[in-house]
């Protein structure tokens, strides 16, 4: 007789579960929609058990691979305390960051959460739910050491990176526009093409948020300075799809706990070292 009938009823059940749940799991591969899954406390989840994460690598130090691959940073530290209260475990999608800012991958079920460096937008938050800001920032220019511009004048005739889709490269075509700057504002698609064209001197300098710069000194120690700081009073937040309060307010409750246990204070100084003086 077949093996099946040497098995227990429920073990059999279990064993057409399994059947069943592969069957769908490989089919997921090419549908569009998982089976998802909801937490105890009825958040709902694109995969059940896991908190999905979409994010742009590399953007250290909110988010970029270590020496293991393993993805790390501030923005995933706070992230897994989300999961770790939704008692499921964080992963995370590396994908472009045009998708994300547009919330097309949170709309299409890519992931739960978008958590990038991202800045907190009118124009973002049109089709995105923003959390509670984390993080404040300001875009800083960035040059060789010994090859220093302050300001944006003097890069008439030059070439100046960005990193495209981001708050920076709106501000520099903002300052061009508005001052008839002639730079030629070089897009890059990722923050690792952005810092490797400054390295090779295939831009003279380049803007990012400054955070990502004074980690890239910290790597890189003595190749780069930051010339000049542009004061965008940016505010980081975490998205989550348009509507999905439930998860917004996990994501909220994460970091407002986080504030007051002191959780914040330890990411923020393994992360992006000492605080500003408030
Ligand atoms: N803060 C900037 C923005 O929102 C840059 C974010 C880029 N983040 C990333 N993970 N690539 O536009």
């Amino acid at each position: 007789m077949s093996r099946m009938n040497m098995l227990g009823r429920g073990r059999r059940a279990a064993a057409l579960t399994a059947a069943v749940m592969l069957a769908i799991g490989g089919a997921a591969g090419c549908a569009k929609e998982d089976t998802g899954g909801t937490t105890e406390g009825g958040v709902a989840l694109v995969k059940a058990g896991t908190l999905t994460t979409c994010t742009h690598l590399p953007y250290a130090p909110f988010q970029s691979k270590d020496d293991s691959g393993k993805v790390v940073g501030f923005d995933v530290a706070l992230i897994d305390l989300v999961a770790t209260r939704l008692k499921v475990t964080q992963a995370i999608v590396d994908t472009p960051f045009e998708g994300i800012k547009s919330g097309a991958d949170l709309n299409s079920g890519k992931c739960d959460v978008a958590a990038a460096g991202m800045t907190i937008t009118d124009e973002r938050k049109k089709v995105l739910d923003f959390s509670d800001p984390y993080f404040d920032a300001t875009q800083a220019l960035a040059t060789p050491t010994g090859k220093e511009v302050k300001t944006l004048d003097e890069l008439v005739g030059k070439r100046l990176g960005v990193q495209g889709g981001t708050t920076g490269e709106e501000y520099i075509n903002t300052q061009v526009k508005d001052k008839n700057l002639k730079i030629e504002v070089v897009s890059y698609k990722d923050l690792a093409a952005l810092q490797q064209a400054l390295a090779t001197n295939q831009v003279v300098a380049a803007v990012n948020d400054l955070p990502v710069w004074n980690e890239y000194i910290k790597a890189n120690p003595g190749k780069v300075v930051v010339a000049a700081g542009f004061d965008t009073g940016e505010q980081y937040g975490f998205a989550v799809k348009k509507g999905n309060a439930e998860l917004l307010k996990a994501v909220n409750d994460a970091l407002a706990a986080a504030r007051t246990d002191g959780t914040y204070d330890k990411v923020y100084a393994e992360w992006i070292g000492e605080k500003p003086a408030a």
